[in-house]
């Protein structure tokens, strides 16, 4: 049977994708170098964290909230389709704050969410030890995002495995896709270990590595690898419900007992290598946050890489503007908000793909904006943590 969409790339975002289209009838097939998931899909927090992450009000911001707002549905269908729970959580997010902070930039962030109606509360010391009585004893406040909720994004990959091939997506794992092939204004398909596979349309959801397949089109789009390191510690019983941020850290706590604590950002090429330094940093930044995590056996240490872009948003929507290319459609970018980002991704450009008409959601995120030359992205932005 000829093959009306590939993917290119087995993240959450090509899976996603794939599912979606596979459901509105069409015949799709992955193409994944790895394993499913294998990649940043796996590496992440699964933090759903649009009021957490933002940076200001705005599209991109929307786009997350309106996400956000599709995840308990997505992770429910997800369960059901697959026969594993995705354990998504709803206990919210709080944002600790110690002693010396800079309380006027926690301040200011908290003020324009709520002046824009978004759920958020302040949280008094004395309430803070009643939620999470293992947070430090130094902590003067907390701010509470009761919608920021997550998902264990592993088991989201395993369930996402399960849920394409129940849909009838052909999931080829081990396929380096080395190059696409085209024809005068159209793609026509992939090459894959020296073969060719066509398809009516291409999709690249190839996380980080997206570019690299792009170079032949003199497209003017960098996907850029921001690493991310992480450790997963654990103890019976775990001390703390609710995912925990400092200026300097996250704690996410697993429903199995694992406390996971991230991230660095770090603009260091394609390198996975996990460092000393970072290690001992988030781990000393841990503990100043929950004292008790000193005792907790380390089980993992692992690192992701984040894809990135010059202006930190993702870049999804057709190329036909800026190539003429129109069945050529990108899906990639998402940097620290890919598992958030899964549900509406997959929506719009299961959209577009149905009806050859970009979504208007997804006017902000094509790759048009990349016409004038942006610079480099600076960690700075982000800090090294968090
Ligand atoms: P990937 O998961 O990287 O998938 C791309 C896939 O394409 C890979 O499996 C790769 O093997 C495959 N591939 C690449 N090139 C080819 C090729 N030529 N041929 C075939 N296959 C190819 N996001 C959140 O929303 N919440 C969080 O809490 C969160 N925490 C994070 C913490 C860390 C430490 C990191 C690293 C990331 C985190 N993220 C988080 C971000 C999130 O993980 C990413 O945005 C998301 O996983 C990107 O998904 P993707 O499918 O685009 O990329
Ligand atoms: N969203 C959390 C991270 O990217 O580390």
């Amino acid at each position: 049977m000829a093959i009306d969409v590939i993917v290119v790339g087995g993240g959450v975002i090509g899976c996603s994708i794939a599912w979606r289209l596979a459901q509105s009838g069409l015949k799709v097939t992955v193409f994944e170098r790895g394993r499913v998931g294998c990649e940043a899909s796996r590496a992440a927090a699964g933090m759903l964290s649009p009021q957490g992450e933002a940076q200001g009000p705005g599209p991109f911001f929307e786009f997350c909230l309106r996400s956000r707002a599709m995840y308990r549905s997505f992770a429910e269908e997800l369960t059901e389709a697959s026969g594993i729970d995705v354990e998504y959580k709803d206990d919210g997010t709080l944002f600790v704050v110690v002693e010396g902070e800079d309380e006027e930039a926690k301040t200011k962030w908290a003020s324009w969410q709520l002046e824009a109606g978004l759920p958020l509360e302040h949280v008094s010391a004395d309430d803070l030890r009643k939620l999470e009585p293992a947070v430090t004893e130094l902590a003067t406040r907390a701010i509470f995002l009761p919608e920021e909720h997550q998902v264990e994004n592993r088991r989201l990959m395993d369930a996402l495995e399960v849920a394409i091939k129940r849909t009838g997506v052909e999931l080829i794992e081990g396929a380096d896709v080395s190059a696409l092939t085209f024809e005068p204004g159209r793609v026509t398909g992939v090459v894959s270990a020296g073969k060719r596979f066509d398809a009516g349309v291409v999709i690249v959801a190839a996380g980080t590595w997206s570019s690299q397949l792009l170079e032949p089109l003199g497209l003017n789009v960098k996907v850029i690898p921001a690493r991310g390191q992480m450790i997963a510690v654990r103890r019976n019983g775990c001390p703390i419900k609710r995912v925990l941020h400092s200026s300097k850290v996250y704690i996410v706590p697993r429903n199995d007992g694992r406390i996971l604590i991230g991230a660095t950002v770090e603009y260091a090429g394609f390198n996975k290598a996990v460092t000393a330094g970072a290690i001992n940093q988030l781990l000393n930044a841990a503990v100043e946050l929950v004292p008790s995590i000193e005792d907790f056996e380390v089980e993992e240490i692992w690192c992701g890489l984040r894809p990135d872009t010059i202006d930190h948003l993702p870049i999804i929507g057709a190329t036909g503007v800026a190539t003429g290319v129109d069945n050529l459609v990108l899906a990639t970018g998402h940097f620290r908000n890919g598992i958030l980002l899964a549900p509406i991704t997959a929506k719009f450009v299961a959209e577009l793909t149905n009806s050859n008409r970009q979504p208007d959601a997804l006017r902000p995120f094509g790759i048009e904006r990349f016409e004038n030359n942006l610079p480099e992205p600076t960690p700075a932005a982000y800090g090294f943590f968090r």
